[in-house]
Order: C-alpha cells, then structure tokens, then sequence
C-alpha cells in the first residue's frame, strides 16, 4: 500500500468527469487500498480516486472517527430530500471551510469492493460526504456550491495567501 499524492485546487485534474469502474481487478483493488491509506494519512472521512489523479469512479468512506471504511463503485444518487447546510471542507482545497447546502438523505446504487450491488441509505453526516466525493467524480468541487459571495471571498483569499493547513479543522475534510 502506499499514500497517493492529493491533487490541490487549480489542477486540472479535479475537473474530469471520471469513468466508471469495470472489472474489480487487483489494480482496482490496490487503487482502493492506497485510497484507504492515503485517506487516514490524509485525516480525511472521504476521498474520490479523482483527487488521487485516479479518473475512476470509486470513493472511499469513513464514518466520523474514520472508522467502518468502505468502498464504493460507480455510485448515483438516485433517490434524495431534505435540505441541510453544514460546513464543508475538502483534501484537495485545504485550509479552506464554508457553509454548503446538500439533501438531508441520500438514496445510493453502486457496486462494493467484490463488484456486488451495493445499496446505501444515508443520512446527516454520512450523506454529506456521500454527496461531496460523488460531487468530486464529475469534476464539481464543494466552493463550486457555496453562495457567489462566499465563493468570491474564498477565490481572492485562495489567490492571496495560496492554500494552507489549518490542523485544528483537518477532520472533517472530504
Ligand atoms: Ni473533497
């Protein structure tokens, strides 16, 4: 297993609709090992293969003491409601935090690590993060969801003092 690099907002990378998985191979499979990996290095309860430089679609997912990891394989939303607002933050844009309005819960279709159906209700914290990574594999960002305000104010800040870690906020990043 390995800690992939983590590709930070600006490359181009992060913008690519992603290809679904196909066969789980052991290529797939060791993409989802040093996904996990770089993920608890990373602190992170969620990582997209597109933010590993990997144009996959395939997540990992923790729960929020980044235990119960799991992967998931060509997911679609296909069922959701409610409406919740909770900060966001995001590996690939660290230092960076804002408020991002997602549905309360998510209905789920993907396949897991075996190429099984995989069927996720989701809900509070869970379903943000299902949400966000999901965002990820067709190339959106959360600041792409925050309000033009705000989204302005993190570009300029972006642009100013370039991205930076802020340790004690690290947790919750996706
Ligand atoms: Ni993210």
């Amino acid at each position: 297993m390995a800690v992939l690099r983590v590709l930070k907002y600006g490359d181009p990378g992060l913008r690519r609709r992603a290809s679904p998985v196909g066969e789980v191979t052991p290529e797939i499979r060791a993409v989802i090992a040093d996904m996990t990996e770089t993920m608890y290095d990373e602190v992170g309860i969620g990582l997209a293969a597109p933010q590993v430089g990997i144009s996959l679609r395939l997540i990992v997912i923790a729960d929020e003491e980044g235990r119960g990891v799991q992967a998931v394989l060509n997911p679609a939303i296909v069922e959701r409601g409610g409406e919740t607002t909770g900060e966001e933050g995001c590996l690939s844009i660290p230092g960076v935090f804002a408020p991002v309005v997602r549905s309360a819960w998510v209905k789920v279709e993907a396949r897991d690590v075996n190429g099984q159906p995989l069927a996720i209700n989701a809900r509070g914290l869970r379903a943000r993060v299902l949400q966000h990574e999901i965002d990820h594999l067709d190339g959106v960002l959360f600041i792409d969801r925050v309000d033009p305000v705000t989204r302005d104010r993190i570009k300029r800040k972006i642009k100013k003092d370039g991205l930076r870690e802020d340790a004690s906020r690290h947790a919750f990043a996706l």
